[in-house]
């Protein structure tokens, strides 16, 4: 499918691996006679991502050449930006049974036959290096790191294809994918559209830069990541309700739209950054949103690193625009939520809780004030922590 008035998507061409009807039944005869490897839920997503075109120009798991001059360059061997490897690792064990050439059936975490995998190399990579260049850091305590670290030592690339797109067991009527939400912004004239990407239920510091930027684009694309998180965020399904509350309290529901990204967090930090934007920009936005240590953990990254990243690339090569925010807060001789660069106020005056603090009130049965959240999505958190 051709979407000649939305922008392009990276690389040119959206892409969809999404097997046609008789490329399907051709492997599901196979299904007992192709050698089979279990995906976690996390090359699940990757596998999502890459078919439905969200990981566009990609149409498999990386190779070596890709693979390097991601991590050493953040680009592909072609030269395109590219910030973080999608690859799938197995044990050394494993890769050894496999033969470059083959067709290896690939099973969710469930055991259910979802893809196919076109085996074209196995490569060996290192770890500590793919660390400190794609997370900042070796050490294992970032979950990013400690993910890398536990996967597999060896590399399996090539092209893939998903059986088939099943529908989101929790949140179906928000399985937008690329195609879709690129004609949706056809099919509402919006030609400039703004992402936001979260992992957070929502805060007034959210609203208020998804707000900033609808006042200047035609619309707002409400992101979620709904893939794999670390064990204490918050689920994604208790996310979803508290961004329900707020699309029928507090948004404008002709100018934004609520889809779920099937991704998982790698904390990257800065290069996710720009991971996230270029999924966004495969989705049909033209701007993306930045804030605040954006995909952040810990310490590991200063307040605006992933802000800064996007000036090592030329803006046409991105393709997609940052908009770039300040740490908000409630400031409370203004009455506002405002930042730095709107508000004169003193540190005593600006309110401003980090997730941590957040999640400790909730435990002690206390509900974050209205400064910091809006009391409906405060009341379905409190709710939810008590069950
Ligand atoms: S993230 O890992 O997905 O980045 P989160 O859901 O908290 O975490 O953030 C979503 C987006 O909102 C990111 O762009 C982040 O930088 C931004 N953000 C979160 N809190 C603030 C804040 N107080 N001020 C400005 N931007 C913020």
């Amino acid at each position: 499918m051709s979407h000649p008035e939305t922008i392009a998507a990276h690389g040119g061409v959206l892409i969809d691996r999404i097997a046609p009807a008789d490329r399907k039944q051709e492997f599901l005869a196979q299904a007992d006679t192709l050698p089979r490897l279990t995906l976690d839920d996390r090359h699940f997503s990757d596998l999502v991502l890459i078919a439905i075109g969200a990981a566009s120009p990609l149409i498999g798991f990386m190779g070596q050449a890709d693979y390097e001059t991601t991590v050493t360059d953040m680009r592909l061997a072609n030269g395109l930006p590219w910030s973080v490897p999608i690859t799938l690792s197995v044990s050394t064990e494993t890769a050894a049974n496999l033969t470059e050439g083959q067709l290896v059936r690939l099973d969710d975490a469930s055991g259910r036959f979802v893809g196919v995998l076109e085996l074209t190399e196995k490569y060996t990579y290192d770890k500590t290096k793919e660390a400190l260049n794609v997370y900042r850091t070796d050490e294992d305590k970032h979950p990013g790191v400690a993910a890398v670290y536990a996967q597999g030592d060896v590399n399996l690339a090539g092209p893939v294809w998903l059986l088939q797109r099943d529908d989101h067991p929790l949140f179906p009527k928000y399985q937008i994918d690329p195609a879709t939400s690129r004609q949706l912004f056809l099919d509402r004239g919006w030609k400039t559209v703004v992402g936001f990407q979260t992992r957070n239920p929502i805060h007034r510091a959210h609203e208020y830069i998804q707000k900033c930027a609808l006042e200047t684009v035609d619309g707002l694309f409400l992101h979620p990541l709904v893939g794999v998180t670390k064990s204490d965020d918050i689920p994604a399904d208790v996310r979803m309700r508290c961004y329900e509350i707020m699309m029928d309290n507090y948004f404008p529901q002709d100018r934004v739209i609520m889809a779920i990204n099937p991704a998982s967090m790698r904390y990257a930090g800065p290069r996710e950054a720009i991971f996230h934007a270029l999924v966004r920009k495969n989705y049909g936005c033209t701007h993306f949103i930045v804030g605040r240590d954006h995909a952040g953990v810990g310490d590991y990254y200063g307040t605006y690193d992933a802000q800064h990243i996007f000036d090592e690339f030329e803006p046409a090569e991105l393709g997609i625009t940052p908009m770039k925010f300040e740490h908000a807060f409630y400031c409370k001789r203004s009455q506002s939520m405002a930042t730095s660069k709107t508000s004169p106020s003193t540190k005593e005056e600006r309110i401003h809780l980090s997730g941590t603090k957040v999640r400790e009130m909730l435990r002690n049965g206390e509900l974050p004030p209205p400064e910091f959240s809006r009391p409906e999505v405060a009341a379905e958190l409190a709710r939810v922590m008590h069950k």
